[in-house]
């Protein structure tokens, strides 16, 4: 007798093949039939039992959640909706589950409560078919990069330097005691704490990933990154995972035909490898849709838009024109920006991001060549002095899916430019060295990992993509 999970027993045509399988009972009907579900696909298998010949006991602890191992014979299936069942000669209850306690019914359960329960959600058939995803898309992210001769660098989780200078950053501390002794001046000594700094949970692995791309040519992270921003919004999370690539002698032109090639394939990737998962996806988003009054309706269905993202160039557009259209566009009949743009300058709120992705262009956008003054320290100054090699990439119903650009290569502009924007240069010293040492031309991005899982799924709130979320107030798993 093999043992075999539900997937390989679909797939295969073994009909009257003796097989074990275990799993969690789904649902059990008639006192006959048992939907059993292992995790290894979406679908459950059929599962029926001769139940005058199983005890009484045995047929009462047949109960969704509890845990079974099933011997049987695979035969085919009389029923619709499945080629083959499982004729079951023993079945053996591993672990009980009281019904009336089980949060999980068989029913349709709202985000919100299953948020609630995150350590049980990966259970249901939603939850299951997005982590099947995401975990998928993280190997296609390795696939891809390696494929192309990138190398894997694992870049600090625990750092002293703040690589955005947004000052976001989540405080590490270590005090003897969880005490912080304090200076004269009444400030907190860090100097007496575990890394005799002050130290923070790293925002993004860019700076130390350029010092492996001045090395090594090619390099990308995949990581965890923090920002203790106070943003209760359906993108962001306190902690999420950053890819990103870096890459010596590129410039911006090439880091947005790197992002648009490295994307594509992923979403390609998961189109070839999760069909039943995205298939699924699919169809619940359009039922969801169908309850959503029609001018919110999307018009196309999940499959669709991620098929129109691999097949079509992303558009290339300058900040300058995209401020152009912005000022010259009426969102809406009724609904004006909330926030109108008035002038050259100002930066871009995700309003404006998704009506050029959604209304305008209706296609991925990539937007380049940013104010210097809106964007982070280390991008290379254009030769007007205004704006910086900077890159955005713009996706539909996602806004924001990518952050880039060209580095400043040129020592004595950035650290210009660290002065004039308060950037501690002792801190960077390291970071100042690659501009010292060798310089060169080098470009890379950022891409937020549950945004893109976001996006392949069709999921609305980023922390139904995550197992666990970190957001304001939630850190109960
Ligand atoms: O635009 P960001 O802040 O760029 C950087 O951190 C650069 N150092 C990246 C680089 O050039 N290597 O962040 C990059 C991406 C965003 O485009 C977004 O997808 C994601 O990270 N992101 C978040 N995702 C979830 N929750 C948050 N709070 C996020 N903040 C940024
Ligand atoms: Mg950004």
């Amino acid at each position: 007798m093999t043992h075999k999970n539900v997937a390989e027993i679909l797939k295969s045509d073994s009909v009257l093949q003796e097989v074990e399988l275990k799993g969690w009972v789904r649902t059990f009907r008639s006192n006959r039939f048992i939907a059993l579900n292992d995790g290894s696909t979406l679908n459950n298998i059929q599962c029926v039992i001769d139940f005058e010949n199983t005890d009484e006991t045995t047929l009462k602890r047949i109960t969704t959640g509890a845990a079974i191992a099933i011997k049987g014979t695979i035969v085919e299936s009389q029923g619709k909706g499945q080629s083959v069942e499982v004729q079951v000669s023993k079945i053996t209850i591993l672990g009980d589950c009281n019904p009336d306690e089980y949060p999980i019914q068989p029913k349709k359960h709202s985000f919100e409560f299953l948020r609630e329960n995150a350590h049980l959600r990966v259970r249901t058939n939603t939850f299951s078919a997005v982590m099947r995803v995401r975990s998928k898309l993280s190997f296609a992210v390795h696939k891809y990069f390696q494929e192309n001769d990138f190398n894997y660098v694992n870049t600090p989780i625990i750092t002293g330097s703040d690589a955005e200078g947004a000052g976001e950053m989540f405080r590490v501390t270590n005090f003897e005691d969880n005490k912080a002794p304090v200076t004269e001046d009444g400030k907190i000594d860090y100097s007496k704490d575990f890394f005799g700094k002050e130290t923070n949970l790293t925002v993004s692995g860019q700076l130390e990933a350029e010092t492996f791309a001045m090395a090594l040519g090619k390099a990308y992270t995949f990581g965890p990154t923090f920002r203790a921003e106070n943003s209760n919004t359906t993108r962001h999370l306190a902690e999420f995972w950053m890819i990103e690539p870096e890459v010596a002698f590129m410039d911006l032109d090439g880091n947005m035909d790197l992002a648009e090639d490295f994307i594509k394939s992923v979403i390609n990737d998961v189109l070839k490898n999760c069909k039943d998962d995205l298939a699924f996806l699919d169809q619940r988003l359009t039922q969801e849709d169908k309850s959503k009054p029609q001018t919110e309706r999307s018009e196309m269905s999940l499959l669709e838009k991620l098929r129109f993202v691999v097949e079509n160039n992303f558009k290339r557009v300058s900040y300058t024109e995209a401020i152009d259209i912005l000022r010259n566009s009426k969102p809406n009949k009724k609904k004006k920006f909330q926030y109108p743009i008035n002038e050259w300058g100002a930066d871009l709120q995700s309003e404006h991001e998704r009506y050029l992705v959604e209304k305008h262009f209706k296609c991925p956008v990539i937007l380049f060549d940013y104010p210097a003054n809106i964007k982070a320290f280390y991008m290379r100054l254009n030769d007007d002095g205004q704006t910086v090699r900077a890159m955005d990439v713009l996706f539909p119903g996602i806004g924001e899916i990518v952050g880039g650009a060209q580095r400043e290569e040129r020592y004595d502009v950035l650290l210009e430019k660290m002065k004039a924007m308060n950037i501690d240069e002792k801190e960077l010293w390291w970071y100042l060295d690659l501009r010292k040492y060798g310089t060169a031309v080098h470009s890379g991005f950022g891409l937020g990992f549950e945004r893109l899982v976001q996006f392949t799924t069709g999921m609305s709130n980023i922390r139904d993509v995550i197992p666990f979320p970190r957001t304001p107030q939630n850190a109960e798993f």
